[in-house]
């Protein structure tokens, strides 16, 4: 190689080792191979070379060229290397240390669904009702069928339902489009009398700036003999104002339809549209779905409508988390940004209770 050659060689050499970050390292590719670069210059310059020289000293720049290529990409490669070494060191994250409750709110903290989970425990713990569960993949059968939601009825479109491949018995699981099979789970298993709600994830096909395809509700059921709609009123005006910390929020019940209620209501609270204050303002907010127990939903599930009653009522988790602390979008529920996290998370040594207002 010939002198000028192995001295742009050991200058680039010397070069990208001296080049510790990615922005040093692209000056030394464009100094070397840019349009104004040394190499440049001297592949231009092989037209000057004497034609009996020049084919000699166009195989030795290419040879060169090739080399030189090499180098600098390997030095790239390095350097990148190196980057996402330090990244990941400096944003590493031990998620086995305990949380830190010196940190209000931080790291560690309480998700505000699991808070309103929570909250809904404690109050409804406090009016004596316990907490029951179920699968997220669920039967047809308990669903819909139990609960008075015929094949082919439309309600079964309305739930935009995820279902799975079919079983041995030729029928297609579903994720559970609400919390209500739970209620049939519980009549199935335990005699009356019965006071349980039912906390858990549900599935349905949507997707926007307040639905998810996956999104949690809670589910009330209370079974006993004489029960009637003043029980379901009293308990449910408890619940809700306790739940929001205002003591004369107004509660509406308007007359709805649920195929396993009968009467079926809705249950609206007061607030301002146009503030989205709660409590006041005169407009009113669909909050839950309530009713009596339909008797042919006590009848799928074992239990005399000639000797027991009650009532169920059903809401959504993220929505009434939502309309509790004012927050506008449903989505970064489970972005896990540590920044919202910071923001909405609770201690996790302070659990609610009914002493304080939830
Ligand atoms: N399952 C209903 C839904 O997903 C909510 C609901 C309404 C539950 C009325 C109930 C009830 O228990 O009585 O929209």
């Amino acid at each position: 190689m010939s002198e000028d050659l192995a001295a742009l060689a050991a200058a680039t050499e010397a070069a990208l080792a001296a080049a510790d970050d990615l922005r040093a390292w692209d000056a030394v590719r464009v100094g070397v191979l840019g349009r104004n670069g040394s190499l440049t210059a001297l592949l231009k310059g092989l037209g000057q070379v004497p034609a009996d020289q020049r084919k000699d000293r166009g195989a030795a720049l290419n040879r060169l060229k090739t080399s030189l290529e090499a180098a600098i990409e390997g030095r790239r490669v390095a350097l990148d290397g190196a980057a996402l070494d330090a990244r990941l060191l400096a944003e590493k994250l031990d998620v086995s240390l305990p949380p830190r409750p010196g940190l209000p709110g931080g790291e560690g903290g309480i998700h505000p669904i699991s808070r309103t989970l929570e909250e809904l425990t404690a109050l409804f713990g406090a009016m004596g009702f316990a907490v029951a569960e179920g699968p997220d993949i669920e039967s047809d059968w308990l669903n819909f069928s139990a609960l008075n939601i015929p094949e082919h009825h439309p309600a079964r479109q309305d739930h935009d339902t995820f279902y799975l491949p079919a079983g041995a018995d030729g029928r297609r699981p579903v994720l559970r489009t609400h919390t209500s099979p739970v209620q049939a789970r519980t009549m199935l298993g335990q005699a009356p009398p019965i006071r349980v709600i039912v906390p858990g994830r549900t599935y349905r096909a949507d997707h926007d700036a307040t639905h998810s395809p996956m999104f949690h509700q809670v589910e009330g059921l209370v079974i006993d003999r004489g029960i009637h709609l003043g029980h379901l009123k009293g308990c449910l005006v408890d619940f809700l104002r306790a739940f929001f910390g205002i003591a004369d929020l107004p509660v509406r019940f308007r007359a709805s339809y649920f195929p396993f209620t009968e009467p079926s209501m809705e249950v609206d609270i007061g607030w301002s549209r146009k503030t989205g204050e709660l409590g006041k303002g005169g407009d009113w907010l669909e909050i839950l779905g309530s009713g009596m127990v339909h008797p042919r939903v006590l009848a799928n599930c074992g239990i005399d409508p000639r000797e027991w009653q009650g009532f169920a009522f059903g809401m959504g988790i993220e929505r009434i988390t939502m309309l509790k602390h004012g927050m506008p979008d449903l989505r970064p529920f489970y972005d896990s940004d540590i920044r919202w996290l910071r923001h909405w998370a609770t201690n996790p040594l302070a659990p609610p209770s009914l002493a304080e207002g939830v």
